[in-house]
């Protein structure tokens, strides 16, 4: 795939509700420092994060349509690909043509069929969801850059929700007792959870299944909720967790019901790759909870870890609120789309060597798990099971050949 000039081309996110932007003025005076290099911005595509056209001007990117940005670029960049953009990412799947590159979050275990739709059109797909959980490639992780976002942001929508502050404050008035935080599931995003939750002043528990969260939550100075449940099952691949059983999860729920009733605060972030979220909190359990009590449920978007989540909407049912928050990252996009442009430009100096040309090495486990569609193939194996294709002869023997 060698060319003499390699052009990046970012268009302004369309997706519903969609503020971050792919790639920064700082990003692009990085890549900029290859030989030859383009780098194609749509105007305005990073305004709602705080981008500015002039400051990209200024690290080099040149300013143009839409239209152009599909037409002339040769990677296209974006936060939300069509896979993720279920509303209106059709239109983008219009504008993308044969040969060009598409690096961006596609939801790839969730919307297998994106990758086949990009195979028929000879576009390379490159999934930001797939890259591995290898020390190399943390910093192109973006699903950690933005679970950090979201675990934050889930502790600030639930303060300001609720009916009580967190800190416990001694006043002329009485003494305020502190409020009190369970967060469910500390990956990434529940760590974060657990710190802002600490900084803020309240009492905060963690439980997870994977019974290595059990050092982290202590860690940031949150106090384990321990459940009698056999874990031993409960961790994966690659750290995340694995599917448990109806009859566990059945068990967990009882279990965890009377820790649920003391709590002021819930924030549950459980999520198990590509399946739908595990119900961690009944309605039973709502109904026992503190009238004023506030669940931010952040696995809304995968169905919920709460029975009663509804996606985009606060519900209030027995007083208690459960909010069902959609896209949180995008609700703090300036740094949202720095931690995605630095992801995305360490991904990008990995794709194009020093001399500015592509070098799309399938012999590199990071190109090698996130490429879902290459040469009008899906050449990734996990997605040829999703799509119940068979199995190439070897991965490598189809790379090698392109
Ligand atoms: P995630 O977003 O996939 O899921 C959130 C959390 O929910 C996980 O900790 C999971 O164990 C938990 N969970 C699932 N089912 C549950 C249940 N029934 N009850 C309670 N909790 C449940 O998780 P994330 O953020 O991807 O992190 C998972 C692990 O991977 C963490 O240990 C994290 O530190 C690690 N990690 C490693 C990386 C690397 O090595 N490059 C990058 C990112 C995360």
């Amino acid at each position: 795939m060698g060319v003499t000039q390699v052009i990046i081309g970012v268009p302004k996110e369309i997706c519903p509700g969609e503020t971050r932007v792919a790639l920064t003025p700082a990003n692009v005076t990085v890549l900029k420092k290859k030989p030859d290099l383009r780098v194609l911005i749509e105007a305005g595509a990073g305004t709602s994060a705080g981008y500015l056209d002039a400051s990209y001007e200024q690290a080099g990117a040149e300013i143009v349509s839409r239209d152009a940005v599909f037409q002339q670029a040769e990677i296209v960049l974006q936060v939300q690909t069509p896979g993720s953009n279920a509303a209106n990412g059709s239109d983008d799947l219009n504008s993308l043509r044969a040969d060009q590159i598409l690096i961006g979050m596609m939801d790839p275990l969730a919307s297998p069929a994106f990758a086949s739709a990009l195979a028929e059109k000879n576009i390379t797909g490159i999934a930001l969801e797939l890259v591995p959980r290898i020390t190399r490639a943390q910093a192109m992780d973006v699903l950690s850059s933005m679970a950090m976002i979201s675990g934050y942001k889930s502790v600030l929508m639930a303060a300001a929700e609720s009916n009580r502050m967190f800190p416990m404050n001694m006043t002329a008035a009485g003494t305020l007792a502190a409020s009190r935080v369970l967060i469910m599931g500390v990956g990434v995003a529940g760590l974060f959870a657990c710190s802002t939750a600490k900084r803020l002043g309240a009492i905060v528990e963690a439980y997870d299944v994977r019974p290595a969260a059990r050092e982290q939550i202590l860690s940031v100075g949150a106090k384990p909720v321990e459940l009698d449940l056999d874990t031993s099952s409960a961790e994966g691949k690659g750290g995340y967790a694995q599917a448990q059983g109806e009859d566990f999860l059945k068990r967990q729920r009882e279990l965890m019901t009377e820790v649920v009733s003391r709590m002021d605060v819930i924030i549950t972030t459980a999520a198990i790759p590509g399946a739908k979220s595990p119900i961690l909190v009944t309605a039973d359990m709502v109904k026992a909870m503190k009238p004023g009590a506030v669940i931010v449920d952040l696995a809304a978007e995968r169905g919920g870890n709460c029975e009663l989540t509804k996606l985009g909407e606060n519900v209030v049912e027995h007083g208690v609120t459960i909010i069902g928050p959609e896209n949180v990252p995008s609700s703090v996009a300036f740094h949202a789309s720095q931690m995605f442009g630095k992801n995305m430009e360490n991904l990008l100096n990995l794709l194009i060597n020093e001399e500015g040309k592509l070098n799309l090495d399938f012999e590199d486990e990071i190109v090698r798990e996130t490429v879902v569609s290459h040469k009008g193939e899906v050449p990734h194996s996990r997605m040829r099971q999703l799509l119940n294709l068979p199995e190439l002869p070897s991965s490598q023997d189809e790379a090698s050949a392109s």
